[in-house]
C-alpha cells in the first residue's frame, strides 16, 4: 500500500479503526540504542508515519515491550507521546516489561493498563503473558479465569483477544522457544466461545498471520528493529520499523496490514547474534 492510501477509507458505519504500535524497547536514556538503533527515534517517526497515513484512530493497542529497561523514566515518557495521538491507548506488559511499573504509570492522560474495553460490536481483551524475568510466555490461572469472565460477560460482542507473546509457532526455533507455553487452555477456551474472532500479539518483531482454528493470528513488525522471519536462531532483517493497522468492522470482519518507514535507519548491527 502506498503511503498517500487511506487504509482507513470505504469502511462500514460503525467500524472501529485501531493501530497496532508494538515492541518499541525505549530507554530511559534517549540516546541509547537497541543493537544499534535508536529505539526512541524510530518510535518517533514511526508514530509520525502512522498519524500521517491514518489520521487519529479510534484506539491506540500497544502490545508490550515498550520500555526495554522497564524504567520509570521511560513509561513515563512514553505516556506524554501516547497521549499525543489523542486516542484511548491501552497497554500491555511484554517480557521486557515490569507490569508493576506499568499499571502504576501508564493509567492516565487517556493511555490504560485495564484487562478490557468495549466500543461498537467489539470486546478487546487485554492479556498479560509475562513470567517474571523469563523472555518466555504463559497465561495463569488468573488469567485464564479473567479472559473467560470477560468472554462470558459479553457474548454478543465480536472479540479480539491481545498479548504480547504468540500462541503458535512462527516457524523459528529461537523465537518459538519464547512463545507462550499453554495455548492449549487458552484455545479449548477460545472453542468455546465463537465470538472470538481474532488474537493479536507482538513479541516476534516480524509480519505474521494465520487462520487458526477459525481464529485471525497476526503477529506486527515492531517500531524498531525487526527479527528475519522463518529462520531458527536469531537474525535481524533489513526490513524498517513500523506498525499494524487493524479495522473492526462491526459484521466482526477484521481487516489489517502493516506499515513500514519507507527507508531503513542508519546503525542496526547486523552482525549481532542475540539481543
Ligand atoms: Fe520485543
Amino acid at each position: 500500500m502506498s503511503a498517500d492510501t487511506n487504509t482507513f477509507q470505504n469502511l462500514p458505519e460503525g467500524s472501529l479503526k485501531v493501530l497496532q504500535l508494538t515492541d518499541c524497547h525505549l530507554y530511559a536514556d534517549t540516546s541509547r540504542c537497541l543493537l544499534g538503533m535508536n529505539t526512541q527515534e524510530t518510535l518517533n517517526l514511526v508514530s509520525a508515519m502512522a498519524l500521517e497515513q491514518l489520521g487519529t484512530p479510534d484506539m491506540i493497542l500497544a502490545t508490550g515491550d515498550l520500555v526495554h529497561d522497564a524504567s520509570e523514566t521511560g513509561y513515563r515518557r512514553l505516556r506524554k507521546q501516547f497521549a499525543r495521538f489523542g486516542a484511548p491507548t491501552f497497554c500491555l506488559p511484554g517480557n521486557h516489561d515490569i507490569p508493576e511499573i506499568m499499571a502504576r504509570l501508564l493509567n492516565q492522560d487517556g493511555i490504560s493498563t485495564i484487562p478490557s474495553t468495549q466500543q461498537g460490536n467489539w470486546s478487546l481483551i487485554f492479556l498479560d503473558s509475562t513470567i517474571p524475568k523469563k523472555p518466555g510466555g504463559h497465561l495463569d490461572e488468573s488469567q485464564l479465569k479473567l479472559l473467560e469472565d470477560e468472554l462470558q460477560k459479553h457474548p454478543d460482542k465480536h472479540t479480539l483477544v491481545c498479548m504480547h507473546h504468540h500462541p503458535i509457532p512462527v516457524n523459528s526455533a529461537w523465537m518459538d522457544s519464547m512463545a507462550l507455553n499453554n495455548p492449549e487452555p487458552l484455545f479449548e477456551l477460545l472453542a468455546k466461545h465463537k465470538q472470538v474472532k481474532g488474537i493479536l500479539c507482538g513479541h516476534i518483531h516480524q509480519e505474521f498471520e494465520h487462520n487458526y482454528h477459525n481464529l485471525l493470528l497476526l503477529g506486527s513488525p515492531s517500531t524498531c528493529i525487526q527479527f528475519i522471519a522463518g529462520q531458527d536462531k536469531f537474525g535481524l532483517a533489513d526490513n524498517p520499523p513500523g506498525y499494524r493497522w487493524l479495522a473492526l468492522l462491526p459484521d466482526g470482519e477484521i481487516r489489517s496490514g502493516v506499515e513500514l518507514l519507507p527507508e531503513m535507519p542508519e546503525g542496526l548491527e547486523f552482525n549481532s547474534s542475540g539481543y
